[in-house]
């Protein structure tokens, strides 16, 4: 302890770290109602960092080779030491990521949270969503399974309804003109190196914006009030808060628990719910399955393309809304957050959501 004390006497005469640690703990002061849906961006932290530690020791053992690949998962769950629980909790944890995404990125929306000035906190965390969906669909393949092959057949077909560049974008994104060894090749690339290292910059700016705005007071109770919005750079500052370390924190411990307990129930006693009958199957590109669906994050998706008369229709509308959603805050411009008092939004907001839910049911049925 007295040795630790002393580094770090040491380390702080030459750059000060005491200050730096001063000023993002206890001087770092959050909204005193600050509400627990506030604590999904740190369950996002321990989630991706989780992924990472799994995603290693799955490298492991993993061969990225048409031949080999199936093989060498089959190993992992059935022959290494604790391989199978690695394989399960890195499988369940991509599917919670993507759920702990979605509910952060709609609680910011239902608070408002992505106005003026926190836009490039919004564009960040938007891209980060994009990155991690892409993450999913370049896992997905690796096993080399029938769902993977087929999923990703279908996936990478659909950008083929694009006009003039369609078929060339879809050879570009196999490598060959249908899915196979250089699919597998670009995917693992893209996979294990890099978008995880996109993934972590962009995690990084993110939390640079969050940690330059300051936390935004939630748009709730008697004291809400439209966010102020100036001419010059304000940190928002929250006089009168709780200190971020170790206060906020230990109350986040709690939400972070929450999802780690969901993780492990899944894990142990239904793993078997992301891991269907087609998944247990080494890939054939001549038998084709009878139902291929994709992950149920994509199902709404899946299912906008069927309903259009045509597949561009049905990608127009996909692009447009998925734009739209990216520009948000410079077309919802207005200071109000409080979702009282943003009727015509949350109307919108309940309508879409509710139409996303039922077309991934219509496409899981379908
Ligand atoms: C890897 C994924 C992500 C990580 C690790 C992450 C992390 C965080 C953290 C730690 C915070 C501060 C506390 C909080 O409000 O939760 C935050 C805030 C925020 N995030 Fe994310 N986030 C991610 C994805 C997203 C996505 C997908 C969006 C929306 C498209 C988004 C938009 C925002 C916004 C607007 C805030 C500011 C909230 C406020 O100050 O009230 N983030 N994020």
């Amino acid at each position: 302890m007295k040795l630790m004390q002393s580094l770090v006497d040491w380390v702080d005469v030459r750059l000060g770290v005491r200050q730096i640690w001063i000023a993002n703990s206890s001087d770092y002061l959050v909204p005193r109602n600050i509400n627990k849906w506030y604590s999904l961006g740190t369950v996002l932290l321990v989630l991706f960092g989780l992924q990472f530690v799994t995603g290693i020791l799955l490298l492991i053992h993993y061969v990225p080779d048409v031949e080999k690949a199936f093989a060498s998962v089959e190993r992992i769950v059935n022959v290494v030491p604790f391989g199978w629980l690695i394989r399960s909790l890195h499988a369940v944890g991509s599917n919670l990521i993507v759920v702990v995404l979605l509910l952060h990125m709609l609680s910011v929306l239902f608070m408002g949270s992505y106005k003026r000035p926190r836009e490039l906190t919004w564009l960040s965390g938007f891209g980060l969503f994009n990155l991690g969906l892409i993450l999913c669909l370049t896992g997905y393949l690796l096993p080399w399974s029938q769902l993977s092959f087929w999923a990703t057949t279908v996936a990478t077909d659909a950008a083929g309804a694009l006009p003039v560049i369609g078929a060339e974008l879809v050879e570009f994104l196999r490598g060959a003109p249908s899915v196979g060894p250089q699919t597998l090749g670009r995917f693992f690339a893209l996979h294990v190196v890099v978008l995880p290292f996109a993934l972590v910059g962009l995690i990084g700016f993110h939390l640079f914006c969050v940690r330059r705005n300051g936390i935004s007071t939630p748009p709730f109770g008697p004291d809400a009030r439209p966010a102020k919005v100036g001419g010059f750079f304000e940190h928002e500052k929250n006089p009168g808060g709780i200190p971020f370390f170790p206060n906020y924190t230990l109350e986040e411990m709690g939400v972070v628990c929450f999802f780690l307990a969901l993780l492990v129930a899944v894990t142990f006693f239904a793993p078997q719910i992301f891991v269907p009958y087609s998944a247990l199957e080494p890939a054939d590109p001549f038998t084709t399955p009878e139902h291929i669906k994709p992950e149920w994050y994509f199902l709404w998706a899946y299912q906008t393309l069927k309903i259009f008369p045509s597949k561009l229709m049905g990608l127009v509308v996909q692009i447009g809304l998925m734009t739209f959603l990216a520009l948000l805050p410079f077309i919802d411009r207005g200071a109000e957050r409080r979702p009282i008092k943003r009727p015509i939004f949350v109307t919108v907001y309940v309508l879409i959501l509710l139409v996303m839910i039922g077309l991934s049911i219509w496409g899981h049925y379908s």
